[in-house]
């Protein structure tokens, strides 16, 4: 999603900001731009693309001045043009704004200022923040009036920079994160912590209807209703410095290859609240549990292993969905709420949904100081250090990681969760990628594949699929085993490729049996299994390990797949097209 980024202070403000969104770029966007504050007017530019192709032919980090903004955009109103690309200047340019989110209601605010003679150059709804700012400067020539004035008659979820002619900068967050940096020789403001971690990691989390004033007297936060808010300065964590892709071509590669100790750390520094969370599922009348995309695949593999193991039912929810069936919600239960970035608006909104019917909500999330971990009342931490490629990877291996330690609690120790023996397992799967190498090649042109897996193995076909869809773009379908004979198999022909999730569990004979009516249809199999069969075409071997344990490790070869087909299409694995890291927008 879109990432704001801002400066003040003693150094050439334009080439931090182009540095920092350098570093924010894996959070998605189309375009981008910076406003700089010179001897005597703010200045602009912007364009579609990148930041290094924008920044090549436009030359943003020359940009004059010590004070600036920057942003990159993922579009939601408008096109991606050069024109929809953010900074916004004020009709008379004496505002620029930068902006993260949506404004519910900037039609009305629009045809309300364009009456009083502000005019609009862009479709975006980010545009009516810098007129409306403008209007409220107009009447009072005071900023943090008008910033209060602003703030409320926005609607909608936001966080946004503005920067005056005066040369000062202002910024408020509702429901979408922003941070100050405060640096030895400036102030930043940011979306995400590594807009400015090379600079300093000193930071200020602004609460949600909370401005900032960044002026020569130094940082001043008030709430919306001008009231002075103190805050006390975090050191952010030093782990936030190490997102570099190091000797690894991709962040996506870099981050599967760390999963032999990701998973293993996976909630580690969170035992306390693992057992909190567990006696809460324990005793608790309804469980849910709900997340988006992969987290969701994720919470899928938790109704399997706590119904199988722990007997407990829960039941998973998608995101998105909630909000059109908020009646499923129980009075006093519990929502389990699971997000790698804390900030996804799906997974916020049925958050405020359950909390409505008194629900007590727990979550598993990557990012602590996140949004969904302040509304919960119980935060387990993925640890798995940052995230950077789009599609998420280590982050799933934690999220399943924690699952199981869950269940290995709520069943007693049923579970032998044999630390050694999964990272070595992972170890193995990842030790050589010569022959998923191959198979990716031959990947490069088929249409279609689909993804087999029966019972746990279900989740991990979706989760799959998920991946082979945003890694390579080749359309990718995750089935229960047992429904293909109630309709897929019409589709199964000679350009087809099916993957089996075949370990050597309690589902491998029936889904071995799924893939002899694939093979009989002329379909490609590429068998996942620590068990050879002549019906693979390709046999992907995996490790016998404890039945209980498969999910952790058959996913590594299909994140290995994606990520080679992806380097096959000539496609970028770490930031695929029209998707953003982190989805704030509902
Ligand atoms: C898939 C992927 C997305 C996210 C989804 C939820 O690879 O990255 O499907 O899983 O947008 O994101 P979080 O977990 O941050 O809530």
């Amino acid at each position: 999603m879109c990432s704001i980024i801002g400066y003040y202070g003693d150094s050439a403000a334009a080439p931090i900001l182009v540095k920092g969104l350098k570093r924010m770029e894996y959070r998605g966007y189309d375009s981008v731009g910076v406003a700089t504050k010179s001897d005597n007017d703010i200045v602009v530019k912007k364009g579609v693309g990148k930041v290094e192709v924008v920044n090549n032919a436009l030359h943003l980090d020359n940009l004059p001045g010590h004070v600036g903004i920057g942003h990159t955009r993922w579009a939601t109103h408008g096109n991606v043009t050069d024109v929809n690309a953010h900074p916004h200047p004020s009709s008379s340019g004496k505002i620029a704004i930068v902006h993260n989110g949506i404004i519910e209601n900037y039609e009305e605010l629009k045809s309300d200022l364009e009456k009083r003679g502000y005019s609009f150059k862009s479709q975006t709804d980010s545009e009516v923040i810098a007129n409306l700012l403008q209007y409220n400067y107009d009447q009072t020539h005071d900023v943090k009036q008008s910033m209060i004035k602003t703030v409320s008659k926005l609607k909608g979820h936001y966080a946004f920079v503005a920067m005056f002619e005066s040369g000062i900068l202002s910024a408020a967050r509702f429901h979408e994160p922003l941070i100050i940096g405060i640096g030895k020789k400036g102030f930043f403001l940011s979306s995400d912590v590594l807009g400015f971690i090379e600079k300093t990691d000193d930071a200020i989390y602004l609460d949600n209807g909370e401005l900032v004033i960044l002026d020569r007297i130094g940082v001043q936060i008030f709430d919306f209703e001008g009231n002075a808010v103190k805050h006390q300065v975090t050191k952010v964590s030093k782990e936030f410095a190490d997102a570099y892709k190091g000797d690894y071509a991709h962040f996506t590669i870099k981050e599967i290859s760390e999963q032999p100790e990701t998973i293993i750390q996976a909630g580690e520094k969170s035992s306390d609240a693992i057992n909190t969370a567990t006696e809460f599922i324990r005793h608790a009348r309804s469980i849910y549990i709900t997340g988006s995309g992969t987290s969701y695949n994720a919470a899928l593999v938790a109704k399997y292993l706590w119904q199988k193991y722990a007997k407990i039912k829960v039941e998973p929810i998608i995101s998105s969905e909630l909000s059109f069936t908020p009646e499923t919600i129980e009075p006093n239960s519990i929502l389990i709420a699971i997000s790698q970035s804390g900030e996804s608006a799906d997974v916020l909104e049925a958050v405020k949904i359950a909390k409505k019917a008194n629900a007590k909500i727990l979550s598993i999330v990557n990012i602590l100081t996140s949004s969904l971990a302040q509304e919960s009342a119980v935060v387990i931490g993925m640890g798995c250090g940052p995230e950077i490629g789009v599609a998420a990877t280590k982050s799933f291996t934690a999220q399943l990681s924690i699952i199981y330690k869950i269940a290995k609690k709520l069943c007693d120790g049923c579970i032998n969760m044999d630390g050694e023996k999964i990272s070595s397992s992972v170890a193995k799967v990842l030790a050589d990628h010569s022959k998923i190498k191959e198979i990716a090649k031959e990947l490069k042109d088929v249409q279609d594949i689909y993804i087999l897996g029966r019972a746990v193995h279900y989740p991990i076909a979706t989760e799959s699929a998920l991946k082979l869809k945003e890694l390579s773009y080749i359309h990718a379908e995750g089935i229960p085993g047992g429904e293909l004979k109630h309709g897929p198999l019409a589709l199964m022909d000679s350009s087809v490729y099916v993957v089996i999730i075949n370990p050597n569990d309690f589902t491998y004979n029936d889904t071995l049996t799924s893939a002899r009516e694939i093979k009989a249809r002329g379909a490609k199999i590429i068998g996942i299994s620590d068990k050879p069969s002549d019906i693979y075409d390709h046999w992907i071997q995996i490790p016998t390990i404890d039945d209980s344990l498969y999910p952790l490790i058959e996913i590594i070869p299909i994140q290995l797949l994606s990520y080679y087909s992806a380097i096959e299409k000539n496609t970028d694995p770490d930031y695929p097209r029209n998707l953003a890291k982190s989805v704030t927008v509902k």
